[in-house]
């Protein structure tokens, strides 16, 4: 089955190492930690899925096997959920697998930034545009309305070159992310005059900071193939889509849902809560224990 959207290959660079979650993390992924009961990893390809996407490429690098495990077949589970008559479970494990050859991983040889992860799927997307999702950054969908890379996707159509998602961050955090120079904004999208990656909030042009979905145009992988290094001496994506102003169109999205850093411990246990606050099996007795509790 062929979707309609424009966008059919995302990137999901999961060469990172987690240190945050240490020792969580230390023989397991980051991207493998659950929200409730789904890997972080999970969330970001059912919202590509959604979104249209019908080619998944993952950037893994050491101790990471862990991911290709999850999106493939494990045969003695299968058998064991169906001789125990377990057809829900059974159904769930089921559900998750893509069509055989839509999943490709390429190993990212050392950790050279996300520049370099995304540059190094390059034969992989060969020469048309590209989703690439941060699994760290969980965005819970608005309710009624698409996921994020859905929103994404639909302005895409009407203006193509690049875009990113984007929201207002606290001025003290701007040394995080990427920071947008504002140009005019029209509803939700807002021009891109600058890209600036992780500058200190007195040198931050504004408060609007890039989240972790992007979609890129061909050009951006010619820019990453100079392998300049920047911020902290690490290929940045934010460089290579800087370059690429004033030669095609770059919008900076704001979304309509709410993201979660899961990439910091607050952010992951807001998710958690969130998330189970929004499940029918969950969130009357959650929320009774919470007010038990006085939380
Ligand atoms: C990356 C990007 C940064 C972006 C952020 C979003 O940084 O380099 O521009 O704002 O993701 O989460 P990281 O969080 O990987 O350091």
């Amino acid at each position: 089955m062929h979707s309609s959207s424009p966008i059919k290959k995302a990137i999901f660079p999961v060469g990172g190492l987690g240190t945050r979650f240490l020792p969580a993390t230390k023989s397991m992924p980051k991207e493998m930690l659950p929200v409730v009961d789904k890997p972080l990893i999970q969330y970001a390809v059912e919202e590509a899925a959604e979104a249209g996407v019908e080619e998944f490429i993952f950037v893994t690098g050491r101790g990471k096997s862990a991911i290709e495990d999850h999106f493939d077949h494990s045969m003695e589970l299968e058998q064991t959920l169906e001789s125990r008559s377990k057809t829900e479970a059974l159904a769930l494990v089921r559900d998750m697998m893509h069509q055989p050859g839509s999943v490709a991983y390429i190993r990212q040889q050392e950790p050279a930034g996300l520049g370099h992860a995304v540059w190094c799927a390059r034969h992989i997307v060969a020469d048309e545009p590209v989703a690439v999702l941060l699994a760290d950054d969980l965005i819970k969908a608005a309710a009624g309305k698409k996921n994020c890379l859905g929103e994404m996707v639909d302005a895409w159509s009407a203006h193509g070159g690049n875009m990113v998602a984007a929201m207002e961050v606290p001025l003290n955090d701007t040394s995080s992310y990427g920071i947008i120079t504002p140009g005019d904004s029209h509803g939700p999208l807002t021009e891109v005059n600058g890209l600036v990656e992780k500058p200190k909030p007195e040198d931050a042009p504004s408060r609007l900071a890039v989240v972790g979905r992007y979609i890129i145009e061909p050009g951006v992988f010619s820019e990453l193939s100079r392998m300049e290094r920047g911020a902290g001496g690490e290929i940045q994506l934010t460089d290579s889509l800087a370059r690429r102003i004033g030669e095609v169109p770059f919008h900076g999205m704001t979304f309509s849902g709410t993201r979660f850093d899961c990439g910091s411990k607050l952010g992951f246990l807001q998710a958690n809560v969130a998330f189970a606050l929004d499940r029918d099996d969950l969130a009357a007795d959650l929320s009774q224990w919470m007010k038990d509790q006085n939380l």
